[in-house]
């Protein structure tokens, strides 16, 4: 199926009971039960269904299944935002003493979380030295538990080298998490690349509308935590929370999923509203449209200002695509997101730079959640 399909149409079945065509807005707290038995095979997750919103929801089960559709993954789980998407994916694989690697060019809060908040938690996050695969790899020890990336940096603009990445993370027998926002899964598909979880701010190109907070963790279902369990034992050996349960003995290849559902969303509590999960359907509607839109206005906003002999440099992921292409990432497109660098003094008093003393600025097509960041 084509991404424009998928994005119409996956995830969802006309509704057994109303025929609705369009998904309805399951807003919802509770579900009842046939029985006491049918509610302690729901609770003791010997039958399939719907127990509590905070934990899965009808609507937000749809979402789930269209963006795991769009990234070509096996299982998603929605959040209440992008942000709440990175660390619930991160906490996922990590335990006091662990470490995860990054490359250095992320969006500002996450480098805020992965800097300052995980190392108070007892995780470490190591900062490589540039986003080169063996930059990476020369941090990896045996406490690493994930390697992180964002497929295009926010703001930086720079595309990873996904493949190589994803070999240096199973070499070592870590899974490799990337975080698909700029690009989106219109231009690229880091599955597709090896990534094993894959996060998406939902608020961004997926949504569009600018109207609604979200976020999704996709899982590929590829990476092997039987056979790394020495590094993973809480996906491998009875969970205590939760009736002893071991995940991959009960979920297979949606171990991943699973746990974060039921340790990090279940006790974290970052949920998405059903009426979100409705909003952000209806945005995703349109999203390889209006991503083809934001290519093409991106890079005249690039050459504009790569002409202007005013303007001192511009980073544009379209500029520096050659190298990446032949890995035939994006399919040669490059996002909508441009950085140009103006030297001071120079008038900056046009809408897409901030007044004052910017000189450095991030401008992105024209989705309304992603203006100035
Ligand atoms: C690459 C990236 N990841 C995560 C986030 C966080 O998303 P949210 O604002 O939905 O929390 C953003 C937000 O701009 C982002 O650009």
């Amino acid at each position: 199926m084509k991404p424009e399909t998928i994005a119409i149409h996956s995830g969802y079945e006309v509704d057994p009971t109303t025929k609705a065509v369009a998904v309805p807005i399951y807003q919802t707290v509770a579900y009842a039960f046939d029985s006491a038995e049918h509610a302690a095979a729901l609770f003791n997750l010997e039958a399939e269904g719907f127990r509590y919103t905070r934990i899965q929801n009808p609507t937000t089960a749809v979402l789930e299944r269209r963006v795991a559709a769009l990234e070509g993954g096996l299982e998603a789980m929605c959040v209440s935002s992008g942000q709440a998407a990175v660390n619930y994916a991160v906490l996922n694989v990590t335990e006091l003493g662990c470490n995860i690697v990054s490359v250095p060019q992320l969006y500002g809060t996450t480098h805020t979380l992965f800097a300052h908040v995980l190392p108070g938690q007892g995780v470490t996050v190591r900062f490589a030295e540039s986003d080169r695969p063996e930059a990476v790899a020369k941090l990896i020890d045996e406490k690493t538990r994930a390697v992180f990336c964002e497929s295009v940096g926010n703001p930086a603009g720079n595309i990873c080298d996904l493949d190589e990445m994803a070999r240096v993370a199973h070499d070592h027998g870590i899974p490799f998490i990337v975080d698909n926002t700029v690009a989106s899964p219109i231009l690229l598909q880091p599955i597709e690349h090896g990534a094993d979880i894959v996060v998406n701010s939902l608020t961004k190109f997926l949504g569009g509308h600018g109207t609604t907070l979200g976020g999704v963790i996709v899982d590929s279902g590829n990476f092997n935590w039987k056979q790394n369990s020495s590094r993973f034992p809480t996906f491998t050996e009875p969970d205590h929370s939760y009736h002893g349960l071991v995940y991959t003995d009960h979920y297979g290849r949606a171990a991943y999923i699973a746990r974060c559902r039921s340790v990090y969303l279940r006790t974290g509590g970052a949920v998405l509203s059903p009426l979100s999960a409705f909003l952000l359907l209806q945005g995703i509607e349109t999203v390889a449209l209006r991503v083809e839109r934001h290519v093409e206005n991106g890079r005249k906003v690039a050459e504009f200002l790569h002409a202007d002999p005013r303007v001192e440099w511009v980073k544009y992921a379209g500029f520096q695509i050659s190298r990446r292409t032949q890995a035939g990432y994006a399919a040669g497109e490059s996002g909508g997101r441009e950085v140009a660098g103006l030297p001071s003094g120079l008038d900056n008093s046009s809408p897409n730079v901030s007044r004052g003393t910017t000189q450095r600025g991030s401008i992105a097509g024209n989705d309304p959640a992603q203006h100035w960041h």
